[in-house]
């Protein structure tokens, strides 16, 4: 013990990364347990910028041991990318750990996730192409690949014959694609299994027995509390829970051993793909934010869509996921404005929401209700405790505590690991 969730609770790209590897130091292992390639964290070290997407964060702190959790969706090219690009900037990814009942995202699931959304034209999700949907549908089907399937050919032909024969039907027939052969399938598949078969263990078991020697566990989530297929803005969602639910079944850690669930929220709120934000600014003020932000995607480099902090749904995410500690990032983005107004209920149809209403259509409908607090026009990057701060930005993170139900335990002040205030420890109740 102890274990600690890290969540993100927005719509994504809040800082999970640097958040990670802030606390990186202290943690023995980090688990990464759902989604896929997919994510992108950027970690900035000592100037140095750092884009994972499949890695968790942790395999950038020496000694640290990253796993990939039964609950990953694998791409095994980008896996040995991502290894050999940081081999080659001198990170050692020995230690890694990967399921062996972690599904692998064949080629043709990214195919069928790329013709799927053009097939929905104006409704679709705007998913990041990378066969994410397709996968955990097999999963929920039957017809996955997993990890241990490539250890023995047979089955694994048997199961990719099994996938192909109904895939094939609906590329060809639906979609007006070429069939897919098997035996190129199996064959991508299989020229992965001499690097891979070092990494691969029964994680769960692994994991339990360092909990057991009194290791520090961090499971940390791709994507985000809002894009959590069943808690998030369905359909506008990625195919995992990305909640601190999906800890417990994408690692095999048990809920009775988790201590801590530290969420990180953006100051701001941003959305990349497709569906519902209340609080989203079409106007100088998001444009600014995306600029400071540098608020592109790392893996698609979609321009990220931009809103202001939603404290309504910062309270859905404390709920949701039984946050102990927020991690408040990217305060240092608001140091040009005059005012900053956040939104603290929704009003639908002439009636106010103070919890995120049970209808999408409602979701949809919702408009922000704001107060607005005062800007402090200056630079916060240097600020190193929370006193340091100027009164004004206390008095922001004083204003979102009172309402989100958690204490803001970190302040991000830039994007350097250095450039944070920690006025808690995340990993003790005192
Ligand atoms: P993740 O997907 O949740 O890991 O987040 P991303 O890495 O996609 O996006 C967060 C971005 O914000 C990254 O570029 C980080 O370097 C950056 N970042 C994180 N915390 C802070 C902060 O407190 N201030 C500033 N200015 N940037 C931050
Ligand atoms: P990190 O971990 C932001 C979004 C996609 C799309 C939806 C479904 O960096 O926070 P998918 O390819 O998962 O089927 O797409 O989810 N999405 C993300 N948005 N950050 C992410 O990850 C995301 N991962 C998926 O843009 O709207
Ligand atoms: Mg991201």
């Amino acid at each position: 013990m102890p274990v600690i969730v890290l969540v993100g609770a927005q719509w994504g790209d809040e800082g999970k990364g640097k958040a990670t590897d802030l606390l990186g130091d202290r943690l023995d292992y980090v688990v990464k347990f759902n989604g896929g390639n997919n994510a992108g964290h950027t970690v900035v070290i000592e100037g140095e910028k750092y884009a994972l997407h499949l890695l968790p964060s942790g395999i950038l702190t020496p000694g640290v041991v990253p796993v990939i959790g039964n609950g990953v969706v694998v791409d095994l090219a980008v896996l040995f990318q991502e290894i050999d690009g940081l081999e080659a900037r001198g990170v050692d990814t020995s230690r890694l750990r990967v399921s062996a009942n972690a599904h692998v995202i064949p080629s043709y699931n990214r195919s069928m996730d790329k013709v799927a959304e053009r097939f929905l034209g104006s409704r679709r999700i705007g998913t990041t192409g990378r066969g994410i949907g397709p996968t955990y549908a097999d999963k929920m089907n039957r017809v996955g690949v997993r990890v241990q399937d490539l250890f023995d050919e047979s089955i694994l032909r048997q199961k990719v014959e099994a996938a192909l024969s109904f895939k094939n039907q609906v590329l060809s027939k639906i979609y007006n694609r070429q069939a897919v052969k098997p035996d190129d399938v199996v064959k991508e598949l299989l020229s992965y299994v001499d690097r891979l078969r070092p990494y691969v263990g029964d994680t769960a078991l692994e994991l339990s027995e360092a909990l057991d020697a009194g290791k520090v566990v961090l499971c940390e989530a791709g994507q985000a509390t809002l894009l959590d297929v069943d808690h998030g803005t369905y359909p506008f969602v990625t195919s995992s829970n990305a909640t601190a639910g999906g800890a417990c079944t994408g690692s095999g850690i048990p809920p009775t051993r988790i201590d801590r669930v530290v969420a990180v929220l953006k100051a701001f709120t941003s959305r990349v793909g497709e569906g519902p934000f209340p609080t989203e600014l079409h106007d100088k003020f998001g444009d600014h934010l995306r600029e400071v932000g540098h608020e592109y995607g790392t893996t698609t480099g979609r321009p990220r869509r931009i809103g202001w902090l939603d404290l309504v749904m910062a309270r859905y995410a404390q709920r949701i996921n039984g946050v102990t500690d927020f991690v408040l990032t990217k305060l240092d983005n608001y140091d040009d404005l005059d005012e900053i107004p956040v939104c603290v209920a929704y009003e639908v149809n002439g009636v106010r929401h103070d919890e995120m209403p049970i209808s999408q259509s409602d979701f949809h409908h919702a408009v922000p209700i704001y107060e607005t607090l005062p800007g402090w026009k200056q630079d916060i990057s240097g600020c190193r405790t929370f006193a340091d701060l100027p009164k004004d930005a206390q008095r922001f993170v004083e204003f979102v505590e009172e309402r989100i139900r958690a204490r803001i335990s970190v302040v991000g002040v830039g994007p350097g690991r250095e450039e944070v205030i920690e006025r808690h420890s995340v990993l003790s109740e005192a």
